[in-house]
């Protein structure tokens, strides 16, 4: 069997990389990983696209992109209503661009349950976006998922190159994670071979907590090195800055926060170039 944590080696000069932050798991920083590591990312130099896959529209929301504006969604571009150029905006971050969902996505699963290409409406309509060049060239797409292992998230899974798992400083970190790889293992069989876990992020860890530390050697123990050296801490100023409209590198730059996703986003870089080194 081959390795299913080994990164999928890039094919040709293929831009761009496509991430997909997927865990089933509710409110364990998917959001705020896609909103934070794409705005750190565009900040040290590349092009990103968040595509919000979540019917909540949280990262549309907390990228500043007010629901009325959001006349074309992810929901229009996954029927076949829009190109996904068409659904993109400009947020308040150069480099940034956000594809934002509505509530309309939450019908998406039975609207094309039956079409034999309903697996792959996302990654058909981001190979249209890469070869297409009208717009910015985009050199990282975040996909934030649902939390569940829908057709929506099967969809962000067949679209791209790997999976970035945030998982919450808790307890039950580790549950539902075997449930993921298993998901993940069988869309690379059935859909996307070259799919990899790209790492995984410990989130909301909390200094003063034992608990936190137990998690995080516990994770570090059973993943191995796919665990990121970054762990992004517990701050108030991270959960704050979404009401804002605004990634919390904007809102206070400063802070641990903010610090973490500028880390997270070189460790990104560099497991991408090691990946580009070893192909
Ligand atoms: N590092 C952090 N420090 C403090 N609060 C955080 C941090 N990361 C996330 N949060 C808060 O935790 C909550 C859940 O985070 P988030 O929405 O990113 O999770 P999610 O996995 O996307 O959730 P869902 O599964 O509902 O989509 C939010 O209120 C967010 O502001
Ligand atoms: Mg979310």
């Amino acid at each position: 069997m081959t390795d299913p944590f080994a990164i999928a080696p890039l094919t040709g000069g293929v831009t761009p990389r496509i991430l997909a932050l997927a865990n089933q798991k509710g409110g364990v920083g998917k959001t705020t990983t896609a909103i934070n590591l794409g705005t750190a990312l565009a900040a040290i130099g590349e092009t990103v696209l968040v595509i919000d896959l979540d019917p909540q529209g949280n990262a549309s929301t907390g990228l500043g992109i007010d629901r009325r504006a959001r006349k074309l969604s992810t929901y229009d571009v996954l029927t076949g209503e829009a190109s996904l150029r068409e659904a993109i905006h400009e947020t308040g971050v150069p480099q940034l661009y956000v594809a934002p969902s509505t509530l309309d996505l939450s019908g998406l699963e039975l609207e094309i349950a039956s079409e034999r290409d309903r697996a792959f409406r996302l990654r058909n309509a981001v190979k249209a976006l890469a070869e297409d060049d009208a717009g910015p060239r985009f050199s990282y797409v975040l996909i934030d998922c649902p939390p569940s292992l829908s057709l929506i998230t099967v969809n962000a899974m067949a679209a791209a190159h790997a999976i970035v798992v945030p998982l919450q400083c808790e307890f039950f970190a580790l549950e539902g994670l075997s449930q993921l790889l298993k998901t993940v293992e069988q869309v690379r069989t059935g859909l996307n071979p070259g799919l990899a876990i790209h790492g995984i992020v410990l989130t909301m860890y909390d200094a003063r907590n034992n608990l936190s530390d137990q998690v995080v050697q516990d994770v570090r123990q059973f993943m191995g090195e796919k665990v990121y050296e970054t762990v992004i801490p517990r701050n108030v100023r991270v959960s704050e800055a979404p009401s804002y409209g605004k990634p919390v590198l904007l809102y206070d730059l400063k802070c641990a926060g903010s610090q973490a996703y500028l880390r997270l986003a070189s460790e990104v870089i560099q497991r991408e170039r090691a990946a580009r080194a070893a192909a």
